[in-house]
């Protein structure tokens, strides 16, 4: 029976992880697919490097050309990174009828809809499920497990890093710095990990979540982003004491037809099953109108893992080119985009603040937040070594984004206030 070719663009990490389940599950992949399935030519810009697997080196090839356009080869597989010239070369395949399964988180979230729309065209499929969470299959949980619901709300811890980071500082004291490069040394952090500590990849992976559970185009540039570089200890302590943990956040919820997608740190309820979710480890929390509350849990990076993520893509494709029907699972988004106000966030808020410790103080303070309609769940005020200061930290009850902001104002302007130390969303009390 003739084998199925598979041009792969890239053998680093995940690369040589979709080769190395290839070959181990050959029998599995058989079974399912009805065919042998072989890789016949890679994609790599040092021919000389040493790999993570054992390979035929005459399958190798620094000529792009050699892979897109060999007319042996069905599908391409994506996992080299980059966006522009990954970009041309996807395109390149799917004008060539060649179906494609990519990892590329950063390439979805900015050219998703232009791919999907080219893949349409050519009647050719474009899967990605790795490019959201590793080895979770969060994209087939939401486009096909809960294809019949209606879903409202999605939050993820869909970054590694940032989770190892704060799980780090926050369980065993250790300092930012030490546990970044750590991160970085156990392979997870990207390259620069700039995209991760200050959010952009948790971003982007919100971005794609929220196009699929919400059926709207929903752009990297719709996402509001804030990373974890000013988390300081006092805040892990205090969240601590309050009964939470500090988790980077990505948020998608749903209002009628109105969305809010954002990623931030936020102080998240213990009870919250997010809330366990540690170290390096990712999962996405789903609401769904009639399925409630479901949680998709695993590992977010790595070679297997995310391995596992390519060939199950590579399996629908060969499924697909089975039954003849290739380039229809793609569904233009049944919503025009629209994107809730601030005035239409509500969230619980924490706010630390240092103040000028005289008589009164903290009822001014809680008036201007009365003035705006906004009481509280949670109220401590500790003097400060400073002489004359003390810190106040408030947990509101739930209130608008854009009252907090207004409220953030005028304690800027209070000349009580020395200084807003620090502001969270506070998540996960009340689960919808
Ligand atoms: N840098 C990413 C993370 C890798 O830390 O989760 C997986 O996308």
């Amino acid at each position: 029976m003739k084998a199925i070719s598979i041009g792969l663009l890239g053998l680093g990490t995940v690369g040589s992880g979709v080769v190395k389940i290839i070959e181990s599950h050959q029998d599995k992949l058989m079974h399912q697919i009805g065919c042998p399935v072989k890789v016949s030519k890679v994609l790599v810009k040092n021919m000389e490097k040493e790999r993570a697997v054992a390979i035929d080196k005459n399958l190798l090839s620094s000529r792009p050309e050699e892979v897109l356009e060999d007319p042996e080869i069905d599908v391409i597989i994506e996992v080299m990174g980059g966006i522009e010239e990954t970009r041309e070369y996807i395109l390149q395949a799917l004008q060539n009828k060649k179906h494609v399964v990519t990892a590329n988180k950063d390439l979805m979230a900015l050219y998703g809809a232009e791919l999907l729309q080219t893949a349409t065209e050519n009647e050719c499929d474009l899967f990605y499920e790795a490019s959201v969470a590793g080895g979770i299959p969060i994209l087939r949980g939401l486009t096909d497990g809960l294809s019949s619901d209606r879903i409202t709300k999605m939050m993820g811890i869909v970054n590694g890093t940032t989770n190892f980071i704060l799980t780090k500082m926050s369980k065993e004291g250790r300092p930012y710095e030490e546990v970044l490069k750590e991160a970085q040394e156990l392979g997870f952090a990207e390259s620069d990990p700039t995209a991760d500590v200050e959010g952009l990849d948790a971003a982007r992976k919100m971005a794609i979540l929220a196009t699929l559970g919400f059926s709207m185009n929903v752009e990297l540039d719709d996402v509001m982003v804030e990373g974890i570089t000013n988390i300081s200890e006092e805040d892990l302590e205090y969240s601590k004491t309050l009964g939470y943990t500090m988790k980077l956040i990505g948020m998608a919820s749903r209002s009628g037809n109105n969305v809010e997608v954002s990623v931030q740190p936020a102080l998240l309820a213990e009870s919250h099953p997010l809330a366990s979710v540690n170290n390096e480890y990712n999962a996405v929390y789903v609401y769904g109108e009639a399925v409630g509350e479901t949680m998709f849990y695993g590992p977010g990076a790595g070679s297997l893992p995310t391995a596992t993520a390519v060939v199950s893509d590579l399996v629908a494709v060969l499924k697909n080119l089975r039954l003849g029907v290739n380039g229809r699972s793609a569904i233009s988004p049944q919503f025009p985009k629209s994107l809730k106000r601030s005035d239409e966030i509500f969230a619980k808020f924490f706010i630390r603040l240092h103040v000028k410790d005289e008589v009164g103080v903290l009822a001014k303070i809680t008036n201007i937040f009365a003035e705006h309609g906004v009481g509280f769940d949670k109220i401590l005020q500790l003097p400060l070594t400073d002489h004359g200061a003390s810190e106040i930290v408030l947990v509101t009850h739930k209130a608008s984004m854009a009252a907090f902001e207004q409220i953030k104002q005028k304690l800027n302007d209070f000349e009580m206030v020395n200084q807003i130390k620090s502001t969270y969303r506070v998540e996960g009390e009340d689960n919808k």
